[in-house]
This record gives C-alpha cells, structure tokens and sequence, in this order.
C-alpha cells in the first residue's frame, strides 16, 4: 500500500518533503481511496484530473460537514461553527456563490491592488527596516507572519491598526483546523473559539463605522448587508473570517516556501540578482514548485464512475494540488526550480468558479517583498542548514515553523 494512503501518513518525514510520495502514488494510479483523511476520501493526483474536477459542478464545494461529523461530535456543540463557516464563498456553490462572489470583486481588481501596492511596499520597508542586517533573523518572525496580516488588515478594514497577535492566532487556529486530515475534537473546540472571538470583532467593527475608512472590503460588505444582497450577519461576517484567515496563511508561505526554495538553489537567485525584472515569473514557479495550499475538496453530488471506479453520493475527494504541481505530463523536469520556466500554469490558486480571488494580490505581496530583499540584501543566505529548518504540522497549508536567515 502506498504510505499517501494509510492513516499517519502525516509524519515528520513527510511534511519536510511530501513530493516523493505524491510521485508515488501518481504513478501508482489515477485515483485511490485513503483512511488517512477526514474518516476516508479519494485522492486525486494528477494536473489533467485536478483540474477537471475543481471546475466540474458535479463535484460541490460544501464539504464543510462531513469534517466535524467524521470526529463524531455531537450534534449540536459546534452548530455556531457550522453555520457560519459553511457559509464562506470557499464552501458555497452556484448560485449563491456567484451573488457572494460577485459582492467581494471589486476589492480585487487592478485598479483596486493599484491602491494598495504602495501602502503594500510601505509595510513592507518598515518591517525590513525593523531587521538588524548584522544580526539572525527569523523571516517568518519578522516579515511573512507580520506583512500578510497587515495587508489583509488593510484591506478589509482600510487601516493596518489591526496587527494583533489575536488575529494572528485566531487564524492560526482556524487553518490548523482546515487543514488537519483527523480534526480532533480539541482542534474543532479552538477553532470554534476562535471563529467566534474574530466575527466579534468585526462586528465591533461594523458597528462603529468610523473605523472602517472607506474603500475597505468591511464598508462594502456592510453597505450590501444594508441593501440585502447578504441576507444576514453571518453571512457578512463569514466572508470576514474566511478573508482573514485565506489571506494571512496562505501568503505567509508563499513568501517562506518561496524563499527557502531560491536560497537553496544559488543560480536561481543569482538569475534573479542579475535581473529582478523576473520576478514575476518567479513567484509564479515558487508557486508551482512549492505550494502554500497542497490540497482543497470536494463532495460528489450524484453517483458517477470516475477512472473505473465508483464514487457514491457525499463522498469527499481531495484534490492534491501539490503533487498536481509537479505532474511531469504537464510540467516537464517538475522537480526543477526554473524561474525562467514559461508560465507554469499551476494550479496553486485552484481553477474554475472557485479560483483564488486574492491571487493577484499575493503575487504582488510576494512581488515586492522579493524586489525589496534582492535590493537590500543580495547576499542572503541561510543561517542553517536546510535539514535543521521545521514544517508546520498542517498538511494542507504547506509552510515553515521558522526561517532564520543571515543578510551577507
Ligand atoms: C499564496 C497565496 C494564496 C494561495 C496559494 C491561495 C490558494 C487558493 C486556492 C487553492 C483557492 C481555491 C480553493 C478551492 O477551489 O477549493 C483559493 C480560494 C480563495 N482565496 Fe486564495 N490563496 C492565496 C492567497 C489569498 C489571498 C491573499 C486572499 C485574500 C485576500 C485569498 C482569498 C481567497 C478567497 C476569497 C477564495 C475563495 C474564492 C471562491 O470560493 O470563489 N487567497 N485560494
């Protein structure tokens, strides 16, 4: 049996580096059923399949269920949760998708990231500004954990005055459980609590208007509450809670993941130095080499056949981006880091009706924050080896504990 299938695959060995296995168990097959996840789900691994599946609607995005109820809690202890999460634009289908979707675009647009890239390499210079250049420093510490959080801050809220270590580990708690194969009960009880402390905030928040400093994503949110186009507050507040958490986490280790992966292989960040005019098709392949979010679900909504087998109504398949990322029928050399790689065309942003509304916003975070480091530092390196570095315990939102680094 392949290791992807059984249950504590999740080892320390694995999380320092899961493509191996994921290679194994594409070539082993299209399609296989594990116990690993969530009391048992199909696995998909391969690009063409992933794919096709993230934009088949046959295939639901409501999957929030079966997580809580695969850990039997009871009835009832998590309602609160389970009303409110499942109603994040992640887990709705079509046609509510398409009305909660279409409520939050405009915050997304080119001329709205236009708005915010300055205030962006603002956060950006202060935190690198903060850093002793002859003295360690954690990266994750100092800058991937802080940056995300106060863009999101500032877009949700039109002011960074939210940079709380609460926000930080309210989101925290929610991703670890996300992203845990067997949420324990403890994990569904923190992120519960934590759920509940954030949309507290924010309704604090809404309801002192002043604090919201217009165009913020929290003033549009409450103004299409007021005129019906969300039906209530948990509605509201849902999209809140999602916003900060898929902002925050994900973005952190794109910048982590993609930085280890350049100071490990020299020449890539020597190609770099030489022309920081490719780093937007670098952080495209940092994407693709190393992902910040390595799998997403779905829940089969009719019986259908599917690589010969037979998948049941309620089943739940996980869609291994990470090992989607490295299929070598559509990425030629996949293990190779190449920044000059002609658009990958990954899938780390997902695809179809539910692709990442903040892609372009976290290309442009991970964008200056490169440009900023290559400037500033051309000489940085590893302050450790990379067998000494350790990977968050989340087999989902793929990143590290820490990143300690030496500016020359
Ligand atoms: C490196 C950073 C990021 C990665 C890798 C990432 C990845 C993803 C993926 C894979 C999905 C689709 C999940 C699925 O179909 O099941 C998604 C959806 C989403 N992402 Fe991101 N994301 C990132 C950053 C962000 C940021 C910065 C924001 C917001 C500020 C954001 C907001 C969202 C939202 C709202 C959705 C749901 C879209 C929908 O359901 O229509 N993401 N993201």
């Amino acid at each position: 049996m392949n290791a992807m299938l059984a249950p504590g695959v999740v080892d320390a060995a694995f999380l320092r580096n899961p493509y191996p296995t994921y290679r194994a168990l594409r070539d082993a097959g299209p399609l296989h059923w594990s116990d690993a996840f969530f009391g048992g789900a199909w696995l998909l691994t391969r690009h063409a399949d992933v794919e096709t599946v993230l934009r088949d609607p046959r295939f639901s995005a409501q999957r929030t269920g079966g997580w809580i109820n695969d850990v039997a809690l009871q009835r009832g202890e998590f309602s609160r949760f389970q009303h409110l999460f499942s109603r994040a634009l992640l887990f709705l289908d079509a046609p509510e998708h398409t009305r909660v979707r279409g409520l939050m675009q405009a915050a997304f647009r080119p001329e709205a990231l236009a708005l915010l890239r300055p205030r962006i390499e603002n956060i950006a210079d202060t935190l690198l500004d903060a850093i002793d250049p002859d003295a360690p420093f954690d990266f994750m510490a100092r800058v991937a954990r802080l940056l995300p959080m106060r863009v999101i801050s500032t877009l949700l809220l039109g002011t960074t005055q939210a940079d709380s270590q609460d926000l930080m580990d309210w989101s925290d708690d929610l991703a670890a459980f996300i992203g845990a194969p067997q949420p324990t009960r403890a994990l569904v009880q923190r992120a519960q609590a934590s759920v509940l402390r954030m949309t507290r905030f924010f309704s604090q928040t809404l309801d002192s208007p002043d604090d919201v400093e217009p165009p913020a994503l929290l003033g549009v949110l409450r103004h299409a509450r007021l005129r019906g186009a969300l039906k209530d507050d948990a509605e509201l507040l849902a999209q809140c809670a999602m916003l900060l958490f898929a902002g925050h986490e994900t973005t952190r280790n794109l910048l982590g993941n993609g930085l280890l992966a350049l100071l490990t292989h020299p020449p890539q960040w020597q190609a770099l130095r030489d022309d920081p005019e490719r780093t937007a098709g670098a952080v495209r392949e940092l994407l693709r080499y190393d992902s910040p979010v390595q799998y997403s679900g779905r829940r089969v909504t009719t019986a259908l056949t599917l690589h010969g087998r037979q998948l049941k109504r309620g089943d739940l398949v996980l869609l291994l981006i990470g090992a989607a990322n490295r299929d070598p029928n559509r990425h030629p050399h996949p293990d190779q880091l190449d920044i000059l790689r002609p658009d990958p065309g990954a899938l780390s942003f997902g695809s179809g009706m539910h692709a990442c509304l903040g892609a372009a916003l976290t290309r442009m975070e991970a964008n200056i924050v490169l440009r900023l480091l290559l400037q500033r530092w051309p000489g940085l390196r590893l302050a450790v080896q990379p067998q000494q570095l350790h990977w968050c315990s989340n087999p989902a939102y793929r990143g590290l504990q820490a990143l300690p680094l030496l500016t020359r």
